[in-house]
């Protein structure tokens, strides 16, 4: 999946302006379609509490703190919080050595005013890289850059983050480099060892938190979902020989609502990691429906379907620390900029509506949660 990790520029006023809950329950109103009986079932949190299985959701700072209901909801179903753009380097560190913390620092005291706690998302990416770093000449620089880069974002968030995704998608068949890795600078500059690199920074600077490899598309029934599980397996295999210290497998789950499982190959996929001692978390879950025919109703259905049948493969391999949905409602999800359906009606891919109502596929994660 191609994306250019971009998002809107931080305002000062937007980030900093998140407020309570309190404001947005007194100004909601009644959601026209809600369906009265879904709304009044105990929240996600309350079964994340019990079980022990985290929620999440991403979402933008600037968004979040214009949309109060949103804000109600997020703090009402979630106990984990990941923002979606403001931890990416070309945020964070714009320019060499100089950092700004505005954003993620905003999102830090929304989640803790909510007793929420956020997930860090993410260090080492080859998209969402400012010019410098997309400029960088050398071995030695580039170390130099992920040591100070690193070092700096997981110390100053130690303690307030539950789980970083230390490398954020590292395979790439298509690519057409040896053993699938995908092209970026830190591979061209450093081979392999950029892996085990970062992680041995973020260890350093953290010794406590939870330290996961995070990927995508490898869930289905194509050629292309087999060559990533066989070049991602390779991969954490040749990580644990190495002994970095990478303690979970981030399962993103941008699944696609046309396509088939694979569910033999995908289930011994997802044991072998575990065998490798990776703890499985799901980072980014949403449902591509740009080609599941039918009504909205249809479709929902469909979703809901969808993520019930991936969920019981992933359950039945381990149950994962976490599951966190890539946003929250269907209004602000980053797929229907990224992704358009032949009919130019807008996707559906997560739990909650546009009016922020609960669909079938939130139904379906409290199975779970
Ligand atoms: C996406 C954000 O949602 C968009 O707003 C941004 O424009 C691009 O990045 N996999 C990832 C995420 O790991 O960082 C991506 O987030 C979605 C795919």
């Amino acid at each position: 999946m191609r994306h250019a990790g971009r998002e809107p520029p931080t305002r000062r006023s937007a980030v900093l302006g998140l407020t309570s809950v309190a404001v947005a329950a007194a100004t909601r109103t009644v959601p026209a379609q809600a369906d009265f009986a879904l709304e009044l079932l105990p929240p996600l949190r309350s079964r994340a509490q019990a079980s022990g299985i985290k929620f999440g959701c991403a979402g933008a700072a600037p968004i979040v703190q214009q949309d109060a209901v949103l804000q109600e909801k997020i703090a009402s179903e979630a106990n984990i919080f990941i923002p979606e753009g403001h931890l990416k380097w070309e945020f964070t560190e714009p320019r060499p050595n100089e950092f700004n913390f505005e954003g993620p620092d905003s999102i830090v005291d929304f989640a803790a005013r909510h007793d929420m706690i956020m997930h860090g998302h993410t260090l080492v990416w080859y998209a969402a890289i400012p010019d410098w770093v997309a400029r960088l000449a050398t071995a030695k620089d580039a170390r130099a850059a992920l040591e100070r880069h690193i070092g700096t974002l997981v110390s100053r968030y130690r303690g307030k983050i539950w789980a970083w995704d230390v490398v954020n998608e590292p395979v790439e068949p298509k690519d057409g480099l040896d053993d699938g890795y995908r092209k970026s600078i830190w591979q061209r500059l450093l081979g392999i060892d950029h892996i085990d690199l970062a992680f041995r920074l973020a260890r350093a600077a953290d010794p406590a938190t939870p330290l996961s490899l995070n990927e995508y598309g490898f869930e289905y029934a194509d050629g292309t979902s087999r060559n990533r599980r066989q070049d991602i397996l390779a991969l954490l295999q040749k990580l644990r020989d190495r002994n970095a210290p990478i303690d979970c497998f981030g399962l993103q789950s941008h699944l696609q609502g046309h396509k088939t499982f694979d569910r033999k190959e995908l289930t011994a996929f997802l044991r072998s990691v575990v065998g490798l001692g990776y703890r499985l978390m799901i980072t980014e879950l949403d449902v591509n429906d740009a080609e599941v025919r039918g009504s909205e109703a249809e479709r929902d259905g469909a979703v809901a379907r969808h993520v019930a049948e991936y969920l019981d493969i992933v359950f039945s391999v381990a149950r994962p620390a976490s599951i966190s949905t890539w946003g929250l409602s269907d209004r602000y999800s980053w797929m229907r900029q990224y992704f358009k359906r032949a009919d130019g009606r807008p996707l559906r891919p997560l739990p909650l509506d546009t009016d922020l109502n609960r669909k079938p596929m939130w139904s379906v994660l409290a199975k779970y949660i």
